[in-house]
């Protein structure tokens, strides 16, 4: 068991932000923060129950990035399934990336690139074979950061958004 005592003061490497800024797991107090660099970045917004139990089921999928004033800046949710494998009928361990946003003055330094390398070691321990997310298809930095890291367009999902913009479903096997 990791108590939350634990889980506040895990601290994650992060590689070129070392003296910036601290990555770690998201706590209850923190969800207020999260919430609002989500509505501030992106359409796709959830109610607090839906951070919550997202927490509560998989706190090491859910690290935040903090400054040295502590504010927090960016934020990255996982939740696992159990859903037939894309290569084949049995049913495997899938990490579906349900949502990642740095706040716009703090891009372009890394941070997406940590949140999303420490999150996808640290939810490693479900025995994880595939990494999946959808993607707008206009939003040419979110697709870039997942090549980086090796995801790989699988299909396209016609009408994914409310606002009727296609996804991209991007697959990493492991
Ligand atoms: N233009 C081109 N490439 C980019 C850009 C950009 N504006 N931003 C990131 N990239 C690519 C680059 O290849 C970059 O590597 P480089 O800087 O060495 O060239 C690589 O991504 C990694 O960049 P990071 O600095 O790690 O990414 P950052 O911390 O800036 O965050 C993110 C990227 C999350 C896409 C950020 O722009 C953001 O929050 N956007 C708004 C929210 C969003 O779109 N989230 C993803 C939605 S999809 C989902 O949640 C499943
Ligand atoms: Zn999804």
């Amino acid at each position: 068991m990791t108590t939350n005592k634990e889980k506040e003061t895990k601290i994650f490497s992060a590689t070129k932000n070392e003296q910036e800024f601290l990555i770690r797991i998201c706590t209850l107090d923190d969800l207020d923060a999260v919430i609002e660099v989500n509505e501030r970045e992106l359409p796709e917004d959830y109610p607090y129950f839906f951070y919550k139990n997202i927490l509560d089921d998989f706190p090491e999928g859910f690290l935040i990035a903090q400054n040295k004033q502590g504010k927090i800046v960016a934020y990255i949710m996982w939740r696992v399934e159990k859903a037939p494998s894309i290569n084949s009928l049995k049913y495997v361990n899938k990490a579906h990336l349900v949502s990642i946003a740095v706040a716009e003055g703090y891009r372009r330094r890394g941070i997406a690139t940590t949140l999303l390398s420490n999150s996808m070691k640290s939810i490693k321990k479900y025995k994880i074979h595939e990494y999946v997310l959808e993607v707008r298809v206009s939003n040419y930095s979110a697709i870039r950061l997942y090549e980086k890291l090796d995801y790989k367009i699988e299909s396209t999902k016609k009408n994914y958004y409310r606002d009727s913009e296609n996804a991209y479903f991007m697959l990493l096997t492991v």
